[in-house]
């Protein structure tokens, strides 16, 4: 049975992404700090913040991963306001540990249990190929986040391991509306940014990612997925 391994899939895109694997038949393991509801998802609680996380990852991994088909999705991600001119250093350290280290420390604990047909699929965001005022140490973690993806293509040729980074648009989650304090006023200026003139769907980021994995075609590749952003 092929495996699907996903962080921050207890809501929002996460989730959607983990359902969808289920539905396809994968085993699907699940890493945030809160359970994803859905008895079909295997949730293990490890908070991606915390200095110890690689002896959590790697214990863990140990005990319940065995080498085979697996996809790997790294999409826990944290958001928080800031701008260059006072971002706090504790700050950014904790959102590249989650962003991400994160990543790079299940990259070094699963890849070499992945056999042909595997593959690696980071989430990004628009914020991986552009910024915006007010998201400094987020954009800086995105663009990192591109990064990997990039040199892990490089690294892992001859493997049969592809790897894509798909980059959501505004997404309707719980992401999203804590960022614009719940404010319905902004989430209508946001849609109208969008060519649809509405939030993308997380189920629809769902289904780029299970696309990507499905594809090693795609390898390599940054994948815009907003619905068509206005450009002004
Ligand atoms: N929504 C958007 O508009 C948007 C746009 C562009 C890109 N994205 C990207 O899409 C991905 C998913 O975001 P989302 O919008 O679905 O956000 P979300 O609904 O807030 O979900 C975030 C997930 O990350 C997990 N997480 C956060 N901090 C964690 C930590 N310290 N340890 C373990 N897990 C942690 C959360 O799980 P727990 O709270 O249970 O730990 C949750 O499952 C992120 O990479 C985000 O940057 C989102």
């Amino acid at each position: 049975m092929k495996t699907l391994l996903i962080t921050g899939a207890s809501k929002g895109i996460g989730f959607k992404t983990a359902q969808r694997f289920a539905d396809s038949g994968f085993r699907v393991i699940n890493i945030s700090r809160t359970p994803a509801p859905d008895d079909r998802i295997e949730n293990h609680s490890v908070d991606l913040s915390l200095s110890d996380t690689q002896e959590q990852l790697d214990e863990l991994l140990d005990l319940i991963l065995d080498p085979g088909e697996i996809c790997l999705v790294h999409n826990a991600a944290k958001l928080v306001n800031d701008r260059v001119g006072d971002t706090d250093p504790d700050s950014l350290q904790d959102i590249l540990t989650i962003n991400v280290l994160a990543p790079n420390i299940l990259n070094q604990l699963v890849v070499p249990k992945m056999t042909a047909g595997s593959s690696i699929i980071y989430v990004g965001s628009t914020l991986a190929e552009k910024a915006v005022p007010a998201s400094h140490s987020y954009v800086v973690s995105k663009h990192a986040i591109v990064g990997m993806m990039r040199a892990t293509c490089q690294d892992l040729v001859g493997r049969q391991i592809h790897t894509a980074c798909i980059c959501p648009g505004f997404t309707d989650t719980e992401m999203l509306r804590t960022h614009v304090g719940g404010d319905e006023s902004v989430i209508n200026a946001i849609s109208a940014t969008c060519a649809y003139n509405r939030l993308v769907n997380p189920d629809e980021i769902a289904t780029a990612i299970e696309f990507a994995a499905n594809n090693p075609v795609i390898n390599g590749a940054v994948i815009h997925a907003n619905l068509g952003q206005i450009e002004r």
